[in-house]
């Protein structure tokens, strides 16, 4: 086997192996691998490369859990028989809404997350069985696909350190629809909402005609006076990504308390943390006072459209009441399709390839913004956020589009906070993009 044009440079800051992943993708791009061809195995490459064979194999690791390269049993390892459309369709879809076929915005944007391409037959599976089982025939239970919440009760305690029983829990819409299927059934008063903070959640409260009150993220809550509900992220502050202390969790329970305010946990992302184990589920804390709000929109994919809502008993019981009256539920194919997903361990595989992948990427992202830029909170999740003074922001979301990428403005987030600076997402791009984009960033922050 002929050697493969690869060149490792430990002096360079971006790991050996993420290196070696570059290289052949960069490889199979130009055309110089093909799909099908075979990869040297990870011991030859290693001495080929006078690497590590660990770090040949966490390379190939790598574009095996982006679908570059499939490995077979016995034979080895090849560039994948789709590689080159997988990157293409990527590509296409990681601009949703574009028009303009020439040149499409690719959006580093917070929400898209990054899924394993190798893991298309387990949902191809998942939706084969729906098709073939029988839906309930009338309205089902409100609260949801029992089978379903026993699952999702299941996994709340594994990874969320969260006792839920099922029978408290609604399968909602995602978690705007959490929060709006809430806020019917609050007592009157404004809710306080984390600024900067989730911007569909201000909307949702704004829309059901509640005043929202601005709570400083990242400060500790001493006062909720007023406040029918407070919203909040505490496992990772959204967008600043910093993680709420034990003291200022028992701070804001406290105040909650005081104010006969229900605390509305948001926790979107917390599975993505690559250092260490997320902190438990706010609502471990008082599950009389919190109301938890889950999504499959970062594990599964926000087009699924489902949710979780786990409210203290007395607020779920008004949520199922009115559920019932008004028919709203979430639709059972998309129920019985996260059930297979679940007890297939396909949600787990793919949460685990794109903790990978995310932990792959932060540095690559901190690696160019560090020298210009504070990092607000800890590297964790599917993006971050840095701390820039608006104008300079400005100035690199231009440069940005200009070269064909679209990035988010903190200010954007902000509603009296004052906080500037740019929010990068890198779960909805390839790593090409990302490469790319991230060199235009470097070089407008350097201009
Ligand atoms: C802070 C936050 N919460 C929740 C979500 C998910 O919302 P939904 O489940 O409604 O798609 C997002 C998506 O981007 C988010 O940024």
């Amino acid at each position: 086997m002929t050697p493969l044009p690869l060149r490792l440079d430990r002096s360079q800051p971006t790991p050996l192996p993420a290196q070696l992943a570059g290289g052949v993708r960069r490889l199979v791009l130009a055309g110089t691998l093909r799909q099908g061809d075979r990869l040297p195995s990870t011991r030859a490459l290693a001495a080929e490369l006078g690497v590590s064979r660990a770090v040949v194999e966490q390379g190939y690791e790598q574009l095996l859990a982006e679908g570059w390269l499939e490995s077979r049993r016995g034979s080895g390892t090849y560039v994948a028989p789709d590689a080159l459309a997988l990157h293409a369709d990527r590509r296409r879809t990681s601009a949703p809404g574009a028009t303009a076929p020439a040149a499409p915005l690719v959006r580093l944007d917070t929400g898209t997350p990054w899924i394993d391409p190798r893991h298309r037959a387990g949902w191809r599976r998942a939706w084969r069985e729906v098709s073939t089982a029988t839906p309930p025939r009338g309205y089902d239970d409100p609260r949801g696909l029992p089978e379903l919440r026993a699952a999702l009760a299941d996994r709340l305690a594994r990874t969320r350190g969260l006792a839920v029983d099922p029978d408290q829990m609604v399968v909602t819409a995602g978690t705007t629809d959490g929060l709006r299927q809430l806020l019917p059934e609050l007592p009157p008063g404004a809710v306080a909402v984390e600024d900067p903070g989730y911007r569909a959640a201000a909307e949702t409260v704004r829309l059901h005609g509640r005043e929202v009150v601005d709570l400083p993220a990242a400060r500790p809550v001493t006062d909720l006076g007023g406040c029918a509900a407070a919203y909040v992220t505490p496992a990772h502050q959204h967008p600043l990504g910093v993680v709420m202390p034990a003291a200022e969790r028992l701070g804001l329970l406290r105040a909650a308390r005081a104010a006969g305010a229900v605390v509305v946990e948001d926790d979107f992302d917390s599975e993505f943390r690559y250092d260490v184990a997320p902190v438990p589920a706010l609502a471990a804390l008082d599950p009389a006072r919190v109301a938890y709000l889950g999504t499959a929109a970062k594990t599964v994919s926000p087009t699924l459209r489902l949710g979780w809502l786990v409210a203290p008993p007395a607020l779920a019981e008004a949520v199922v009441r009115r559920r019932t009256t008004t028919h709203s539920g979430a639709a059972w194919p998309s129920q019985r399709a996260l059930l297979t997903l679940l007890r297939d361990g396909w949600v787990d595989k793919v949460v685990r390839a794109a903790r990978r992948v995310y932990a792959e990427r932060a540095p690559r992202v901190a690696e160019v913004m560090a020298p210009y830029a504070e990092l607000a909170g800890p590297l964790a999740g599917m993006y971050s956020t840095w701390l820039l003074p608006e104008a300079d922001a400005l100035r690199v979301r231009a440069a940005a589009r200009e070269a064909g990428f679209e990035l988010n403005l903190l200010s954007s987030y902000s509603r009296s906070s004052g906080l500037t600076g740019l929010v990068i997402g890198f779960g909805g791009v390839t790593d090409e993009e990302l490469d790319r984009a991230l060199a235009v960033v470097g070089r407008a922050l350097a201009g």
